[in-house]
C-alpha cells in the first residue's frame, strides 16, 4: 500500500431534495460544485453533516446519478437506512447543509468495444450499477444492458423503476418469491450465465459480500470480465487509516485500500475468505 495520499477538500453542499422511495431507502439530491460532472460510475462521495454534529466520522455512498438542473449540479445518493448516521440523514430536508469530499475512488471499466452490459445488482448495491447502467445508455447506443436485481421481498426492490427506463430486461428475484424468481439474484443470473461469456460482454456487480462470494465461485469457468465494487466500512475515505484493507490475489496477495485502489476491483482478484 502506497505512503501518501492526496487529500481531496470536503465541500459544502445544499440539500435540494429528499424522499423515501421504498421502505427504509432514501433518495437524497444535493447540490454540488460543478467539478462533480465528472463523476465516473463506481465512484463515491465521503458525507456528513456541516458543522461536526453526529455522526462524527463521515459515511461513503455511491453515486447514484449526477446532472445539470440549470445553473446547478445536482448529486443523487441513494442509501438504504442501517444504522445511526444513515437514520440521521433520513431526517434531512430541502435547504439542510452537509460536508461532502469527492469524486472518490476508481470507476468501473466500460471498454468500448463492449455490446452487452451484465448488472447484478443485490439490494442497495443498486447504486452504483444504475449509474453505470445511465452512463452506458448515453454513451454506448444500443448496447444490450441487462440487468438481475434482488431483494428480500417485492416490497423493497429498490431502484427498479429507473433501471426498467434505461435497460434492455430487468430482471427479478426476491428471497420470498414475492415478486419474480424465487430465491437468491445469483441464482436467477446462474440460469443464464452460459449467454455471458464473449469477449464483448461485461459483467458488474455489487451487494453483499456474501453474493459477491457466490458469484465468483459462478463465475470460476467463465471467461467474461467481471468487476465489482466492495462497500467495506471505512473511517477516512483518503487512504490514511487502513480501515477498509481487503486482501487480494494478485501481488503476491497483499492487501489494498478500497478506498483508493478500489471500490472496483475484478472479482477474481478479491479474496473473499480472507
Ligand atoms: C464505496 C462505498 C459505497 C457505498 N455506497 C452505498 C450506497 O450507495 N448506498 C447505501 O445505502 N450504502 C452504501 N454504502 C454503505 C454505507 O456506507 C453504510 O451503510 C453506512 O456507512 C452505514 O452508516 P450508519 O451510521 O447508518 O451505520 P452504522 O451505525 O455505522 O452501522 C450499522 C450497521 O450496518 C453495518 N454496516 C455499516 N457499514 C457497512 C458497510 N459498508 N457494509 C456492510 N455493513 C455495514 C454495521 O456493521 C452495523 O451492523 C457504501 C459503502 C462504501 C464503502
Ligand atoms: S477508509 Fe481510511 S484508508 Fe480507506
Amino acid at each position: 500500500m502506497g505512503g501518501f495520499w492526496i487529500v481531496k477538500r470536503d465541500i459544502c453542499a445544499t440539500v435540494f431534495s429528499q424522499r423515501e422511495t421504498v421502505e427504509r431507502h432514501f433518495l437524497l439530491t444535493v447540490r454540488v460544485p460543478a467539478h462533480f460532472g465528472n463523476a465516473l460510475p463506481g465512484q463515491f462521495v465521503m458525507v456528513r453533516l456541516k458543522g461536526g454534529a453526529a455522526p462524527f466520522l463521515s459515511r461513503p455512498f455511491s453515486i447514484y446519478s449526477v446532472s445539470s438542473r440549470g445553473n446547478d449540479t445536482c448529486l443523487e445518493i441513494f442509501y438504504q437506512v442501517v444504522g445511526e448516521g444513515t437514520d440521521i440523514f433520513s431526517k434531512l430536508a430541502e435547504g439542510d447543509l452537509l460536508s461532502i469530499r469527492g469524486p472518490l475512488g476508481k470507476g468501473f471499466d466500460i471498454p468500448p468495444a463492449c455490446k452487452t452490459v451484465v448488472l447484478v445488482a443485490g439490494g442497495i448495491g443498486v447504486a452504483p450499477l444504475s449509474f453505470l447502467a445511465q452512463r452506458c445508455r448515453e454513451e454506448m447506443g444500443d448496447v444490450e444492458l441487462i440487468c438481475y436485481l434482488g431483494a428480500g421481498t417485492a416490497e423493497s426492490l429498490a431502484g427498479l423503476e429507473r433501471l426498467e427506463k434505461i435497460c434492455t430486461a430487468v430482471k427479478i428475484s426476491t428471497d420470498d418469491g414475492s415478486r419474480g424468481y424465487r430465491g437468491l439474484v445469483t441464482g436467477l443470473f446462474e440460469k443464464d450465465m452460459d449467454r455471458y461469456a464473449g469477449d464483448t460482454v461485461r459483467i458488474y456487480s455489487c451487494g453483499p459480500r456474501a453474493m459477491l462470494k457466490s458469484l465468483q465461485w459462478l463465475l470460476k469457468d467463465n471467461p467474461a470480465v467481471c468487476q465489482v465494487s466492495l462497500e467495506e466500512r471505512m473511517a477516512c475515505g483518503f487512504g490514511a487509516c487502513l480501515g477498509c484493507a481487503v486482501r487480494i490475489r494478485s501481488n503476491g496477495g497483499g492487501f489494498v485500500r478500497v478506498c483508493t485502489e478500489g471500490p472496483i476491483f475484478d472479482i477474481r482478484d478479491v479474496e473473499f475468505s480472507g
